[in-house]
């Protein structure tokens, strides 16, 4: 192998960052070029779907993956695939306070209810991001989101959602990525009361399936997944409306300290965060005391 001198943590996540995007079909890794053109057409992929690839990257990039074709070209893309990079992580969840662009607290009660946008946040780990929602009814109302118990398809065990936080008790978060395959965002969205029809153009596509099993579990609104169609209720933990996954949205822990109105993501609970086996392990952990809430988009045209 080319690679020789330690890798970076990053390097080692940015490996695995690679592996889910050739999974993924919305950055659909071309199997058929990448064994004509190598390196050619590995390095670009990687800009355009992974992230900047320095000198120390793309020689342990390269290292790895054409380390593993000494073996046979057609193993490559699985191996790479299936690769689980080994990370420290936490060895517990940290309290970490929800904060803007500019450091400063969010404010439970400047939550927009029902946002068509895109907010998240990394937890617990890096790039491992979550949905914040403050949930409202077909009126834009606030929903007090009780607690109640989730099934995972996949083996019928039940957990328990603990309901929502805030004077409404309307706000709460969970995992954004797929549990199918791993989508995240913009693929995988809130689709607010508003938007719960048929008929609109990708990426704002929901098959009137999705709409069916969300009014029979009263739900308002969902979250659906346009890789592949996996639609979730986010109103009673993320559990799963539709398939193909099997399994609900990880839920992730808030506390609101309502005298200063702030949020704290403080834990985590129901099935690991997809590609891990335990939400804590297998990334890099987040250090600090404060993790940034950002918008991302309004995938709605
Ligand atoms: S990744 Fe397949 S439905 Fe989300």
């Amino acid at each position: 192998m080319e690679y020789s001198s330690s890798p970076r943590i990053e390097d080692f996540y940015f490996l695995r960052k690679t592996s889910g995007a050739m999974k993924n079909p919305r950055t659909k890794f071309n199997d058929v070029q990448f064994l004509e053109d190598g390196e050619g057409y590995l390095l670009p992929y990687l800009s355009s779907h992974v992230g900047p690839v320095d000198e120390t990257r793309r020689k342990f990039i390269k290292g790895v993956i054409f380390g593993i074709g000494a073996v046979a070209a057609a193993s490559v893309l699985d191996a790479v695939r299936g690769l689980q990079v080994p990370l420290a992580g936490g060895s517990s969840y940290v309290k970490m306070l929800l904060v803007d662009s500019s450091g400063a607290p969010i404010k439970a009660s400047s939550i927009t209810v029902n946002n068509p946008v895109i907010v998240l946040y990394e937890y617990p780990l890096v790039d491992e991001i979550n949905f914040l929602f403050n949930l409202g009814d077909t009126s834009g109302n606030p929903i007090a989101l009780a607690s109640t118990s989730v099934t995972v398809p996949a083996d019928g065990s039940k957990y328990t959602f603990p309901g929502g936080v805030g004077t409404h008790k309307s706000i709460v978060s969970y995992s954004a990525i797929c549990q199918h395959l791993g989508c995240k965002p913009p693929n995988i969205h809130f689709y607010p009361p508003s938007y719960m029809k048929t008929g609109m153009p990708p990426p704002a596509f929901l098959p009137s399936s999705a709409i069916t099993a969300a009014q029979s579990a009263n739900a308002p609104g969902v979250i659906h997944c346009d890789c592949h169609g996996s639609t979730y209720d986010p109103y009673h933990g993320a559990s799963v409306l539709t398939g193909p996954t099997q399994r609900p949205l990880p839920f992730t822990i808030l506390t609101w300290d309502s005298t200063t109105d702030q949020l704290y993501a403080t834990g985590s609970t129901g099935v690991p965060v997809y590609g891990h086996t335990n939400t804590l392990t297998g990334g890099q952990a987040l250090t600090g005391s404060s993790t940034e809430v950002s918008n991302s988009t309004n995938p709605f045209p």
